[in-house]
């Protein structure tokens, strides 16, 4: 049996920053349009904040909200589906029920750390910028290996794959635990 994947995808300043809670950083078509080929027909996997910030849910897509508030509904769901997730099990039994499709963890940064211990693999958009702002991404340590890099001007898309198998198998645990 392969074992599953859980892929963060976000785009990185060289300074680690990701948002400022505001408004978008940058304007990157070419990472715009990588992310909607990449990720089209997977899940994606988000917090509240980072739902609320896209406008709602992206079209061709599962999305997975986390909120602690239970009673929060998603707008703008054109038609999509937007699971409503208040637990890291809650994301398990939504991934379990969507196993035939791609899982992506999409952010922001609160969501990137409460999912870092089951996230196998990392598309990161590796952005020549030192953006003021206060959301980040993890660190990465030496349990990542890079596996490939292609440059554009001004940002490299880069991806990245756990050495360790631990994460395989902390995703397994939690999406099996259904
Ligand atoms: N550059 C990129 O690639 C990228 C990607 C994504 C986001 N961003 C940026 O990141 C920023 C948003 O990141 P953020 O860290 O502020 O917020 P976030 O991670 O998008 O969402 C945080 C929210 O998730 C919910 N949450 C967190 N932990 C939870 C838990 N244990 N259980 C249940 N729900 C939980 C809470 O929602 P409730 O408050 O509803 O309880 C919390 O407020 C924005 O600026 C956005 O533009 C950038």
């Amino acid at each position: 049996m392969t074992d599953p994947t859980l892929t963060a995808i976000a785009a990185v300043g060289t300074n680690g920053v990701i948002g400022d809670g505001r408004g978008l950083l940058w304007h990157l078509p070419e990472d715009f349009a990588r992310f909607k080929r990449v990720t089209m027909g997977g899940v994606l996997v988000m917090g509240r904040t980072t739902y609320d910030s896209l406008g709602g849910a992206l079209r061709g897509r599962v999305s997975v909200v986390l909120t602690r508030n239970a009673g929060w509904r998603p707008a703008r769901t054109h038609g999509c589906e937007v699971v409503v997730a208040t637990s890291v099990a809650a994301v398990g039994r939504a991934l379990a029920a969507h196993a035939d499709q791609r899982w992506w963890c999409a952010g922001g940064g609160e969501v990137y750390r409460l999912l870092w211990a089951v996230t196998t693999h990392l598309d990161l958009t590796e952005v020549q910028a030192h953006p003021t702002g206060a959301v980040t991404f993890p660190a990465l340590d030496e349990t990542w290996r890079e596996t490939s890099r292609d440059p554009w001007a001004g940002f490299d898309f880069v991806t990245y794959e756990r050495v360790r198998p631990t994460a395989a198998g902390a995703l397994r645990s939690l999406t099996d635990a259904v």
